[in-house]
């Protein structure tokens, strides 16, 4: 039987040994070729399957036979997840063994570092479902995706399934509108590291495109102004409840943002100030910017955890002190802290809360005044005399005054 045929793309074994980790039930696998099952026949017992390096392209013209026992073959293994790594992939190749999936249970199909070369057919797989919920490319390349919707719809049935779509450090620059709306039920779609622009994203994000999306990473692309960013994506409907814009370069933030974020990251950026408003949001994170103060919290009811790191922020007022004193998760090291009575004691104060995360007292260091410069916040005393000279001397002075007078 020749299990190693089925399970890679129908027609490759590998030569090159394969490492078996029992207790992790992975598998890697090194320099795919044509002789040695037996080394990847120990792989049949894994969930996780790792194939590196190799000569997929020697395969294309090779006729696939011998697959009347494929379904209850594949059916029986148990792998969850395949990354194929450091590979030649001819696309001929993948649209003629992509069906053999559908008999198995994996779930996650993984490329990374790939080149894929070619077109292929893909009219083969119209109307084929797959058990493939994850699909992810990394550093890849492909003939340009302009012009091939028509193509892929023949990938329709399975694609209206997928929940999760990364494809990152890959030089993206758009993706067609057309592909987009096959993806009905995506929830995660992962564009970091590529080269998307402003304008790139108004078609990627068009009417009907990702109808189900929840969570959008554009993190290192070549984004320039939050509005433009807006625009573009304001076709996505209220779906969305995760937004990263982790390093886009913003240095501005408008609305309108969408409505029912639950998290936002905009950290990493140059933001100089923030005002959000969004009622159902969770989680803010602000780490690394330019701000001189806190935002802000009264629109936003339901924050329980904010990021402020790294910032330029001074001081805290008390106001926010209570403000941010309420929420169940606060992180503010790494600014330049002004320790005056009231900055030094409202930190410390928040401390006492015991919300501030794990760079207390450590990361929090006074930068003025210059008698208190590089101290630890924790460290500067805010009771007695320096701070409270009105409470003590005023009393001290009535009563030398009293006495003065009773001496007399
Ligand atoms: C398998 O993985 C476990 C957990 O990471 C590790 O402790 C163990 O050393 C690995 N076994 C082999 C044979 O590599
Ligand atoms: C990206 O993939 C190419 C092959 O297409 C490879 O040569 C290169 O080393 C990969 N880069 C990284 C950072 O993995
Ligand atoms: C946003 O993306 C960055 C970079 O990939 C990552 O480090 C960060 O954890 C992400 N933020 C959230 C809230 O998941
Ligand atoms: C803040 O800056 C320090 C020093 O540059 C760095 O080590 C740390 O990772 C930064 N923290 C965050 C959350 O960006």
């Amino acid at each position: 039987m020749r299990v190693a045929v089925l399970l890679l793309l129908g027609v490759v074994e590998a030569r090159g040994p394969c490492f078996f980790n029992r207790t992790q039930e992975h598998c890697v696998c090194y320099n795919l070729s044509q002789k040695s099952i037996g080394s990847v026949i120990q792989c049949l017992a894994a969930s996780v399957v790792e194939f590196w390096g190799g000569e997929l392209e020697r395969y294309t013209a090779q006729p696939i036979t011998d697959l009347e026992d494929a379904p209850t073959v594949l059916g029986s293994l148990i792998i969850k997840k395949i990354i194929f790594g450091d590979l030649l992939v001819p696309e001929v190749l993948l649209a003629r063994v992509l069906r053999f999936f559908s008999y198995t249970h994996v779930e996650e199909l993984v490329f990374k570092s790939c080149v894929f070369q070619g077109r292929g057919n893909w009219a083969g797989m119209a109307g084929q479902g797959l058990p493939i919920l994850s699909l992810q490319f990394h550093n890849v390349t492909s003939a340009p995706l302009l012009g091939r919707e028509e193509e892929f719809s023949s990938l329709g049935t399975w694609l209206e399934t997928l929940q999760e779509l990364a494809v990152t450090e890959s030089r993206v620059t758009s993706l067609p509108c057309g592909i987009g709306r096959l993806f009905k039920a995506l929830h995660s779609l992962d564009l970091a590291g590529n080269s998307l622009g402003d304008e790139s994203l108004l078609p990627t994000f068009c009417q009907g495109a990702f109808p189900q999306l929840q969570v959008l990473s554009l993190q290192h692309n070549e984004l320039t102004s939050y509005p433009g960013i807006c625009q573009s994506l304001r076709l996505l409907p209220e779906t969305l409840r995760i937004f990263n814009l982790s390093a886009v370069g913003l240095d501005e933030v408008l609305r309108p943002l969408p409505p029912h974020l639950e998290v936002l990251d905009l950290s990493r950026n140059h933001l100089r100030a923030v005002d959000i408003s969004l009622s159902f949001l969770r989680k803010l994170f602000l780490s690394q910017n330019l701000l001189e103060a806190a935002p802000s919290l009264g629109n936003c009811p339901r924050l329980d955890t904010l990021y402020l790191e790294n910032n330029s922020i001074a001081e805290l007022p008390w106001e926010e002190v209570k403000l941010l004193g309420v929420l169940r998760e606060v992180a503010l090291d790494g600014n330049p802290y002004s320790c005056s009575c009231s900055g030094a004691g409202g930190l410390q104060a928040l401390a006492a809360t015991g919300h501030l995360g794990q760079g207390w007292p450590q990361d929090y260091r006074c930068h003025l005044p210059p008698g208190y410069q590089g101290w630890q916040v924790k460290d500067v005393p805010v009771s007695g005399l320096r701070c409270h000279s009105v409470a003590v001397i005023v009393p001290i002075t009535v009563v030398l005054v009293l006495l003065g007078l009773a001496g007399a």
